[in-house]
């Protein structure tokens, strides 16, 4: 069993790109937190950057038959844009929360509005790369209540 982490442009250049808004912490760190996390816990976690909307879409595609049984997902800039990205979760039918390190609410009105909080299990905006492991901590626990 799995846990996908998806994250969308310009993610990759966490750590340097408005540090104001996006903290110091870059994805590499990021991501060998929530690695070990999900190690300890028994759960093979599958990592993802892209620039690229089509390779987000197909990795979600790919999910479910690669073992995925909760997604965690930071779209960023196709947060606010992507239509395909919604259908594609839709399509996989899998559980997901929605991460935003910022808050998207305390910023420009464009970001307010979202393609995916309506079908997310749960949002957290605003809480930096902590926002990552608090994400990982309820969707572990609710793998192991459904015995995934
Ligand atoms: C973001 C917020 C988005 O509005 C923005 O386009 C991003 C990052 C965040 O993590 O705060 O690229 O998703």
């Amino acid at each position: 069993t799995a846990i996908l982490v998806l994250n969308g442009p310009n993610l990759n250049l966490l750590g340097t790109r408005e540090p104001g808004h996006y903290g110091q912490t870059t994805l590499i760190d990021i991501q060998r937190d929530l690695e070990q996390t999900a190690q300890t816990a028994g759960y093979r976690l599958d990592f993802l950057q892209s620039n690229a909307e089509y390779v987000l879409i197909d990795a979600i595609h790919r999910a479910p038959l690669e073992g995925v049984r909760f997604i965690l997902f930071n779209p960023a800039a196709f947060t606010h844009t992507s239509v395909a990205l919604r259908d594609a979760l839709l399509a996989v039918a899998l559980p997901f929360i929605e991460v935003h390190l910022s808050n998207v609410h305390a910023r420009e009105s464009f970001r307010a509005h979202s393609y995916f909080s309506d079908i997310a299990v749960g949002v957290i905006s605003g809480l930096g790369a902590e926002g990552y492991a608090l994400a990982l901590r309820a969707a572990l626990s609710r793998l192991a209540q459904n015995h995934m």
